[in-house]
């Protein structure tokens, strides 16, 4: 079962809850009370998207698109971006929503990509932040939650593809990842 996989509980579901509410007014306050356009990165954004669309208010349309880096590749950080179903964002106001700023290198890419297509302003909301891991120069507008530089599962981050289901966020246990039980 997953929960012994867990190291510790980081933040809470109602932690959670409470930052995602705020959040949604602060981007509301930001934005105003026109359409938004609510950009999901895939698939590790789909819970917090789906908690901070309702929080939002007013007329969102949802869409997403999918950021897949192949570090370990032949070209190692290539960073390919493809939209998930229709997405035109010509003269739109677009708010990318994303788990977690890392290296920042696929939020650095995903804010290049979106520009390309026309926007009328982009601004960007993560839940989770290791500002130690930076490599590039990116900041989100509006961030959740500054984290450890530790290995974080729930809430939508998956570790091969396991754990999104967490209510809370939490720390994985070395050993799983490590290979050892
Ligand atoms: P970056 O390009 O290095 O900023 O990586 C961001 C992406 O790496 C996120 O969208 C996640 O998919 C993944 N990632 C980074 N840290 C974690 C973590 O602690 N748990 C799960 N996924 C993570
Ligand atoms: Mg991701």
């Amino acid at each position: 079962m997953a929960e012994k996989d867990i190291e510790r509980v980081l933040l809470t579901a109602d932690e959670i809850a409470d930052r995602v509410n705020s959040l949604a007014g602060e981007i509301r306050s930001r934005l105003g009370d026109g359409e938004i356009v609510a950009v999901g990165v895939l698939t590790g954004a789909f819970v917090f998207l789906a908690d901070l669309v309702r929080r939002l208010g007013g007329n969102v349309d949802v869409r997403f698109l999918r950021a897949a880096s192949y570090r370990d590749g032949t070209r190692p950080g290539e960073l390919r971006i493809e939209p998930a179903g229709d997405l035109s964002l010509a003269g739109r106001d677009v708010l990318v929503v994303e788990d977690i700023v890392d290296t920042g290198k696929s939020l650095e890419g995903i804010l290049r990509w979106l520009q390309e297509r026309g926007p009328r302003s982009i601004t960007s909301a993560v839940l989770l932040d290791k500002p130690d891991r930076r490599e590039v120069d990116v900041s989100a507008d509006f961030v959740g939650f500054e984290v450890p530089d530790e290995f974080l599962v729930g809430y939508g981050l998956d570790y091969a593809g396991r754990y999104r289901n967490l209510s809370s966020v939490a720390v994985l246990r070395r050993s799983v990842y490590e290979g050892r039980d």
